[in-house]
């Protein structure tokens, strides 16, 4: 078992937290906060020089983010968030009345909502189909493919937030292919964990840097397949609104907070210097030996989910543990317990989440096993 050293030369994580969530906000690197800094310096020495050389340097950045992850950039956009891109997708598709928004009942709720949102604009309804924890990649695909007929639009994660389960979307393309439905990937916590995310040919695909690349927050993608890049618009109407180029349209978004987009590169640096795929492995062989010595503490197991997400792993929660406050609860273990952990729900059953990044090592687990139970018993 690789022990791995927190590394307060790169991060600036108060020490005397347990952070084993990198999976919700992330954390941005030192260099990437100096870089950031240096850019708002220079923003504020000249702001009008500033926003002339912007378009420049998003260029630059835009075309780096889309090479890391190995996507066409003619089709590859900026955006603030993965909610951002779920919506254009659903703003560019066409959603025929009395059709229906296909999901899964491990789709993020804000995803959720969005669907919700435009179903109701359309006189359309949205379909839930529940797949189990435990389901492999055939039985998720055949638990999907009875709702696709008619279907406006399939959404799917392709690593889930709740239950941190990998989706089969190479099945899932080919599937939605065959019944003539557009596919869109919300595949927020992608970047990082699954090398070309976007590969698959989804019709649109999104996905956050700020997750596992630890990129500065509102920095995520938007992929477009060839078919939608002219009729794809960003949410906020600005100068950019005739470039016929997508991703060149995407990038004015009237004044407006650039340099996340621009200082991203920095944390890919960091993540490339830290051999990332190699850590990764270790950080996914450290998750395993964290989530069991949490549950052990806790007299219970971890989830049986067939394709784990390479950091991240669900620690069944006691059958004690009521989540109806959930955030109260998770209130709680920051404040009483000093560490950082979401709890998720699924199907009936709560668990703890846990994530592991380049700060993480097993004393981390180790200690919140130790704390847990005076919170959790
Ligand atoms: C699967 C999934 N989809 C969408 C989102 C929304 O991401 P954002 O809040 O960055 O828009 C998240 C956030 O954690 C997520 O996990």
């Amino acid at each position: 078992m690789t022990v791995l050293s927190p590394r307060p030369d790169l991060w600036t994580l108060d020490p005397d937290v347990l952070h084993l969530n990198h999976g919700s906000y992330g954390a941005v690197p030192r260099r990437t906060q100096d870089v950031m800094a240096a850019l708002r310096a220079e923003t504020e020495a000249n702001p009008m020089l500033w926003f002339r050389s912007v378009a420049a340097r998003l260029t630059t950045s835009r075309l780096a983010l889309a090479s890391y992850l190995r996507t066409d950039p003619s089709g590859f956009a900026l955006v603030p968030n993965a909610s951002a891109g779920v919506t254009v997708a659903l703003a560019t598709l066409p959603i025929p009345a009395g059709s229906r928004i296909v999901l899964t009942n491990h789709a993020y709720g804000a995803v959720r909502y969005a669907a919700e949102r435009f179903a109701r604009a359309n006189q359309a309804e949205v379909a839930v189909v529940d797949v189990p924890l435990e389901a492999d990649d055939e039985t998720v695909a055949s638990l999907i493919e009875p709702t696709l007929d008619g279907a406006a639009v399939l959404i799917v994660d392709q690593i889930s937030s709740a239950t941190a389960m990998v989706f089969p979307i190479g099945a899932l393309v080919s599937l939605c292919a065959e019944y003539g439905v557009p596919i869109v990937v919300d595949g927020a916590h992608a970047p990082g964990l699954i090398d070309a995310p976007a590969a698959d040919g989804a019709d649109f695909w999104t996905g956050n840097f700020h997750k596992w690349p630890a990129s500065p927050r509102a920095t995520a993608g938007l992929v477009v397949a060839e078919k939608w890049r002219t009729a794809t618009l960003p949410l906020i109407v600005s100068w950019s609104e005739n470039d016929e180029r997508l991703p060149e349209r995407f990038d004015v978004q009237g004044t407006y907070d650039y340099v996340p987009w621009i200082a991203a590169l920095e944390s890919l640096r960091v993540l490339d210097e830290l051999e990332w795929p190699v850590r990764r492995s270790q950080l996914s062989d450290l998750v395993d030996e964290g989530a069991r010595v949490v549950a052990k503490a806790l007299g219970t197991g971890i989830a049986e989910v067939v394709r784990p997400a390479a950091t991240m792993r669900l620690v069944e929660l006691p059958s004690s543990v009521d989540l109806t406050d959930a955030e109260g609860l998770k209130m709680r273990v920051s404040r009483e317990l000093k560490a950082e952990i979401t709890l998720t729900g699924f199907d009936g059953r709560g668990f703890i989440r846990l994530s592991a990044h380049a700060y993480n090592s097993l004393p981390d687990y180790e200690e919140l096993s130790e704390r847990l139970p005076r919170v959790l018993a």
